[in-house]
């Protein structure tokens, strides 16, 4: 009887996915609960016919070349920005994500923190915990109206479309920028596509919801937050390396802008004294965008899937780099 396949999967996901996964293969599990060291995670690796890894995990070319019985990298998340997905491709390794599964638990997050970070909740209970609560005020902890405000979708996918479906009860007026433009989507989702520029003089919320690319790094910095108004509330549930921190820090500190809500930065984590963890005008959170219970029961029965579609030879419901399955690898 043939061996298993030998999977490494490099932190504890959902039962949902690991019960998948058992059903055919032999599934070593990292268990801690931080990511693996650069030698656990080779260890882990050793001999293994596929990886199902997170975000946290930089996969790229010497990795791989160490590690060359790896046919498949199944990511456990949308982004793959953590992936070397050209040094893949040319050793024909698969590279998979799963999208579609958390689009409508991370535009809710996304418009959660809208709405936190607008109307100062995290502020305001911290004021009622400090002891700070005396009697009702007319100008205590003012923010800003959501409804019928502009909003500005950065990258108008799976993710910024949903949040425009849902700004659209707000009454909002909903702007997008992306270097795709759907012809459909004006009529579909009652928005306008912009210039990125135009985007952020106009909006009074801009939430970012593109992918980690060199031409979105830094792509929210000094002469952006110059751009925006200083009523605007910036929304980051995409990749912290978007926004440029040090130049985030000052338009939060002067007043360039309002506030920021952020379910990612860069680095992460934040120090707990760094200035975007202590500024009153910032929320941060640990990247939970995806975080519900369903979502990340779907996100790993997902990624097991196409896992285990590309151990059998089967195209996956998702490849980042399906060119790497007509060439005839790595089946
Ligand atoms: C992703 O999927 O890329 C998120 O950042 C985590 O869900």
């Amino acid at each position: 009887m043939a061996a298993k396949p030998r999977v490494a999967v490099t932190r504890l996901i959902p039962e949902a996915g690991l019960d998948l996964l058992r059903t055919r293969c032999d599934v070593q599990v990292w268990e801690g609960d931080l990511p693996p060291s650069g030698d656990a995670l080779h260890t882990l690796l050793e001999g293994a016919d596929a990886a199902l890894t997170l975000l946290t995990e930089k996969i790229d070319g010497a990795l791989l070349d160490r590690h060359p019985t790896i046919r498949v990298v199944s990511n456990f998340a949308v982004g793959f920005d953590n992936v070397d997905v050209d040094a893949a491709t040319a050793r024909g390794v698969a590279v998979c994500n799963t999208p579609g599964v958390l689009t409508a638990a991370t535009a809710e997050f996304a418009f959660t923190l809208l709405m936190a970070a607008s109307r100062r909740v995290v502020e305001a209970a911290t004021y009622v915990r400090d002891g700070k609560w005396q009697t009702w005020g007319p100008k205590l902890l003012l923010g800003q109206d959501i409804v019928g405000a502009t909003l500005g979708i950065v990258g108008f996918g799976r993710i910024g479309k949903e949040l425009a479906k849902m700004a659209t009860g707000f009454n909002m007026t909903i702007l997008a920028n992306d270097a795709y433009q759907d012809p459909t989507a004006e009529a579909e989702y009652g928005m306008t596509y912009v210039e990125l520029d135009d985007l952020l003089a106009r909006s009074d919320f801009v939430s970012l919801h593109v992918a980690l690319t060199p031409e979105t790094r830094h792509m929210i910095s000094t002469r952006e937050f110059g751009i925006m108004k200083p009523t605007a509330v910036l929304i980051n549930a995409a990749r912290g390396p978007v926004v440029d921190t040090d130049a985030l820090v000052t338009a939060l500190r002067n007043g360039d802008i309002f506030a920021a809500g952020l379910d990612v930065t860069d680095p992460e984590p934040l120090p707990v004294d760094h200035p975007l963890v202590t500024l009153p005008n910032c929320i941060v959170v640990p990247h939970i965008a995806s975080a519900t219970v369903t979502t990340r029961d779907a996100m790993a029965e997902l990624a097991a899937r196409n896992l285990l579609a590309v151990l059998d030879g089967e195209t996956p419901e998702v490849i980042v780099n399906p060119e790497v399955l007509k060439s005839g690898s790595p089946a």
